[in-house]
């Protein structure tokens, strides 16, 4: 696989020197590396799949389709000529997205390739565990809750997977459709669970064997150039480890630097590298790791900024918003931690259209606590509608201030008027 670094010339927005960069995917992530390449003087052009979506907000062009409709997709492409596209959702029809790169049409961030292989869990993973041999928990993919039944206690004769254990459908994410089953008892409403939760109606599911881990992080990890601009080759960079804790298989709090071992971090890294240089191409990528004692498994990895990562934009000289678009422009970038942080999640706590929040000023009252509002036009009980950001001397101080920050804020219904 090539290892040339590969750049866009910058130029004027709406005009035809414009650098046009499309995001497939405008959430509060997405919104983030849309405003990063704003500040390069990018043209951008916001792709979701309803109007008014928080990075639809702040690029020049919106445009509301079905991503997983290769129909819908190829044509936009076609339609707007970007020279990259930048995916920010897994549910999207990556082969047009192959198609359209083998034939020259558009650049993919990193791959289309990487697209394809991290769309669900079932390309990755055997990428990881099958070709790369990395350590990761014992699974089998199942079609049936009969082949479940069977995978679990090995009654099919293959090794069991045991309990606990964890199902998920090989397309979800943020933990929907994900249960742990204890005993022969849950197995049953497990698979129901996952039937129910995926997000594309495919009955297939992944079972793995639970990892009593000590704790998770995200090993952030840039594709990019080097700080030797004579240099024309990719080169891996690392930020400092990301501590997080997950409610449910949804992240709720996130810290940086997460202490680890020396011989742990450099299993973590190397994992990360072994990876991120098989996906190839350029961008920030989230790989999500277990670690106990001085042990590492590989978990997944998002090719695109990760939601722990939110934590970068106080924590990092350059988030791992500034991190991705840098990447992909072919500029160096700088993963220096800034000081200690933490992020924490502020859900709708309500089913309402057009919110109000409440207790903004409150939360930032405190020296060296930020906020993020994401301007999602609508709120679910369980939608991420914002989180907070605090820095502080070590990651406890910070989460303790960022918890506090987050719990200020009040998602309400808005009064009619
Ligand atoms: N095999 C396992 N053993 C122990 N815990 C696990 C295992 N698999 C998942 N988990 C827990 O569930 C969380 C979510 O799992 P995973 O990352 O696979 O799902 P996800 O739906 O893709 O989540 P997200 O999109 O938020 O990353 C993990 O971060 C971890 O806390
Ligand atoms: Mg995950």
């Amino acid at each position: 696989m090539s290892n040339a670094l590969q750049s866009l010339p910058l130029g004027t927005p709406l005009s035809p020197s414009a650098a046009r960069v499309m995001l497939l995917g405008s959430g509060e992530l997405g919104k983030e590396v849309l405003i990063a390449l704003q500040r390069l003087g990018v043209e951008t052009i916001a792709v979701d799949r309803y109007d008014h979506a928080p990075g639809q907000q702040v690029a020049h062009h919106a445009r509301t389709i079905t991503m997983s409709d290769p129909v819908q997709l190829r044509a936009l492409i076609e339609a707007e000529r970007p020279h990259l596209v930048v995916p920010e959702i897994e549910a999207i029809a990556t082969p047009v997205l192959e198609e359209l790169e083998a034939a020259g049409v558009v650049r993919v961030i990193p791959t289309a390739r990487a697209a394809r292989l991290t769309m669900d869990r079932e390309g990755i993973r055997r990428l990881a565990a099958e070709t790369l041999g990395l350590p990761t928990s014992p699974y089998r993919f199942c079609d049936s809750l009969a082949e479940l039944q069977a995978a679990i206690e090995g009654s099919d004769g293959q090794a069991a997977i045991g309990y606990p254990c964890i199902v998920k459908p090989v397309m979800s994410s943020s933990g929907k459709g994900q249960s742990k089953i204890d005993t022969p008892a849950d197995v049953a409403a497990a698979w129901d669970y996952a039937m129910a939760g995926g997000r594309v109606s495919h009955g297939r599911v992944i079972v793995e064997g639970f990892i009593d881990f000590d704790y998770e992080i995200t090993q952030l990890t840039v594709r990019a150039a080097g700080r030797d601009a004579s240099s024309n080759q990719v080169t891996t960079h690392f930020c400092e480890p990301i501590g997080h804790l997950q409610v449910s298989g949804d992240y709720v709090e996130s810290w940086q630097p997460h202490p680890m071992s020396p011989a742990a971090l450099q299993r973590a890294r190397d994992i990360a590298r072994a990876v991120t240089d098989n996906l190839g191409g350029q961008g920030l990528f989230g790989v999500e790791l277990f670690v106990k004692g001085d042990m590492v498994w590989f978990s997944e990895v998002s090719p695109r900024p990760h939601d722990t990562g939110l934590v970068t934009l106080s924590t990092q000289t350059q988030s791992e918003f500034e991190l991705h678009a840098r990447a992909i422009l072919g500029l160096p970038v700088d993963t220096t931690l800034r000081a200690p942080g933490a992020s924490a999640v502020i859900y709708g706590g309500v089913d309402a259209q057009d919110v109000v929040f409440e207790g903004v000023a409150e939360a930032l009252a405190e020296v060296g606590t930020d906020v993020r509002l994401f301007g999602k036009p609508e709120s679910f009980v369980k939608r991420r509608m914002g989180v907070a950001l605090a820095t502080a001397h070590d990651i406890d101080q910070a989460r303790a201030k960022a918890r506090l920050a987050a719990s200020r804020v009040r998602v309400k219904a808005a009064q009619p008027v």
